[in-house]
């Protein structure tokens, strides 16, 4: 979980790098290094912090002009987060240098012969054993160091995405992939290396993504070689041409990404649905439906495996599938379902759902799911990612990049994904009428345009933010189609404010929770118009009889929930099955007010890191 950026070529090595790693931030943050080489002399600047301390230290170094070096951004796992556990590490020797995204598992065993053939480690990281398990190769047997590479990545277990490079031979990177992911960005010229390619795009649109123990030999001024670790044959890379561009990867005026993506959310889903979903003929489209549709109407269960927010919209679709398809669905952690014994067939479809198409326990649920013969449905957000790449078919949920470590916009176009292949499925098996069917489609059209109304209520979420941001507990609650987006509304307070916060379908509150309220405690409510309405207000009784403050999410022109709760936001009307995409939006900019008050850092929370990349 860490982002490594390299470059080789005639520009500045050191400004390229430390803008790459800002832009991978989302992948770490409590380290950071650098290391660049001229030729001659190679300086090597590390420190616990974020990038923009690295870049402190090292102005004041000033080692500008250096058109070879690496960097990293790390998120620990090995070692805590200090200058020296920091990457790049250095072989003992000093001459090999090399950058790091993943775990090495035998590490240990690894070290101890190291250290009985007498070499010695400053870190405690398991990438220092790789770098001299590397020296040790090659000064053994007189490899080149592309070959010693790869003999020692034979030698390993786990996952890596790495750059190295050699004081003795400094034209060459040598960069590697497995499990981690890896992009080169192919200049004229001149040679890009990221997790992913927010680093190089305003620089060439030309990368080739690595698969699985592939590697590349990256030389300055000739063709980069490209090889299978495993078996050792050459091979011609894909080179993909990237569509991204500079303004999806900043801020556009907004104080934070997390706002950016917010307000993005009604482009997001039309997006989402843009060319999947004609209203006029009455049609959903979908490639990766429509090319699976038999295995999709035969499937005896559908068992979504997803984590945190992604999670939570595979619980959203759980109602959305099981109402309109009548298809049963599971939805499980992958990180429980990795490690139980499910009961999965071939008769089974697994939809796998992620914002990075990274996250390792959705990976390794996918493997799994693969392995009992189920067919897996990818859902994800960032094209080419390993886990599209995993599944047997997919989609994109198309919602641009999603910086912010909290998830928002990838929630609502999961959302938005998971009904235009429910409507599909209900349409093809005959479990929805024409008119329903009809309806949905127009409510989904008409979803942005009602968000765009939720987010003009925003100052009014900020003034609720003003009066409860010092509270220590929140709860939320919420039924049926809005019982996710409750735990969802929880997750994102927990996470950029660190107030403690729980979500609960709203009838379960007496069988526990009722017995936190006092008149300190904060309780958001979705009480819109369609869903269980008259059990809700219930609901709001026994809070206030209990003295909790009541904010309440509730349908425009609502009069009855007004009367009760402490304080109420509107959103427009909707069916009860598209609510959560309106519903969430409140939950959203509470959570970002509050933090933005507390002056918590939004878009990298503490402990987090965007894309999570080990178990
Ligand atoms: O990239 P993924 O959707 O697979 O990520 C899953 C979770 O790590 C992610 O949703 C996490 O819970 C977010 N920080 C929530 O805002």
């Amino acid at each position: 979980m860490c982002g490594i950026v390299g470059y080789i070529g005639h520009r500045d090595a050191q400004s390229i790098i430390l803008k790459g790693l800002q832009r991978l931030e989302y992948r770490g943050y409590d380290s950071a290094g650098i290391a660049l080489f001229d030729g001659k002399n190679i300086n090597i600047t590390k420190t616990k912090g974020k990038v923009s301390d690295l870049d402190n230290k090292i102005n004041n170094l000033k080692f500008r002009g250096s058109q070879i070096g690496i960097g990293h951004t790390r998120w620990a796992t090995h070692g805590i987060p200090n200058d020296v556990n920091s990457h790049p590490h250095c072989s003992n020797s000093g001459e090999i240098v090399l950058i790091h995204n993943g775990i090495i598992e035998n590490y240990a065993a690894i070290k101890t012969e190291l250290i009985n053939r007498g070499y010695s480690f400053k870190s405690e990281t398991d990438t220092e054993v790789l770098v001299n398990l590397i020296e040790d190769i090659q000064k053994s047997g007189n490899y080149m160091l592309g070959k010693a590479v790869q003999i020692a990545l034979n030698q390993v277990v786990g996952a890596y995405a790495i750059a190295v490079f050699d004081t003795k031979k400094p034209n060459e990177i040598i960069v590697a992939k497995l499990g981690s992911p890896l992009a080169i960005g192919v200049g004229k010229d001149e040679f890009f290396i990221a997790s992913d390619a927010s680093p190089f795009i305003e620089y060439t649109n030309n990368a080739v993504y690595l698969e699985d123990e592939e590697m590349a030999i990256i030389r300055l001024h000739k063709e980069a070689r490209y090889r299978k670790i495993k078996s050792d044959t050459l091979f011609d890379p894909y080179i993909q041409k990237l569509k991204l561009n500079i303004e999806q990867i900043e801020k556009g005026g907004y104080d934070h990404f997390m706002l950016k993506e917010i307000f993005e959310q009604p482009k997001a889903i039309v997006d989402t649905y843009r060319g999947r979903l004609s209203v006029n003929q009455g049609l959903i489209k979908m490639a990766g439906v429509e090319d699976y549709i038999e295995k999709f109407l035969s499937a005896e269960k559908i068992t979504v495996v997803a984590c945190g927010t992604s999670w939570h919209a595979g619980l959203v679709g759980e109602y959305i599938f099981e109402t309109l398809a009548r298809i049963p669905v599971e939805v499980e952690y992958a990180s429980e379902f990795r490690y139980r014994d499910p009961i999965i067939t071939k008769k089974d479809i697994v939809i796998a759902i992620s914002q990075s198409g990274e996250t390792a326990d959705t990976l390794a649920a996918i493997k799994l799911a693969k392995k009992h013969g189920a067919f897996v449905f990818g859902i994800c957000n960032v094209v080419g990612s390993s886990i599209s790449r995993e599944t047997d078919a997919g989609a994109y949920t198309h919602a641009g990049p999603e910086i912010g470590v909290a998830s928002t916009k990838a929630f609502t176009t999961q959302i938005t994904l998971l009904t235009i292949i429910a409507l599909r499925l209900a349409k093809a098996k005959g479990t929805i009428s024409q008119t329903n069917y009809k309806k949905y489609l127009v409510e989904l059209e008409n979803i942005p345009s009602k968000i765009e109304k939720v987010l003009e209520a925003n100052p009014g979420v900020e003034k609720i933010a003003k009066i409860y941001k010092d509270a220590s507990n929140f709860l939320y609650l919420g039924r049926g189609f809005n019982f996710p987006v409750a735990l969802e509304g929880a997750l994102k307070l927990k996470e950029i404010s660190y107030i403690h916060a729980e979500g609960y379908p709203a009838a379960e509150m007496k069988h526990g929770p009722i017995a936190l309220i006092d008149e300190n405690m904060p309780i958001v409510v979705i009480a819109t118009k369609y869903g269980h309405y008259e059990k809700i207000v219930s609901n709001i009784q026994e809070i206030k009889s209990r003295k909790g403050k009541v904010i309440c999410i509730v349908t425009e022109g609502d009069t009855q929930v007004k009367e009760i709760a402490d304080h109420v936001i509107e959103v427009p009307l909707s069916s009860e099955l598209l609510s959560p995409l309106l519903t969430t939006i409140p939950m959203q900019l509470l959570s970002y007010y509050i933090a933005v008050l507390l002056d918590k850092n939004v878009d990298q929370p503490r402990n987090l890191a965007k894309s999570v990349t080990v178990e």
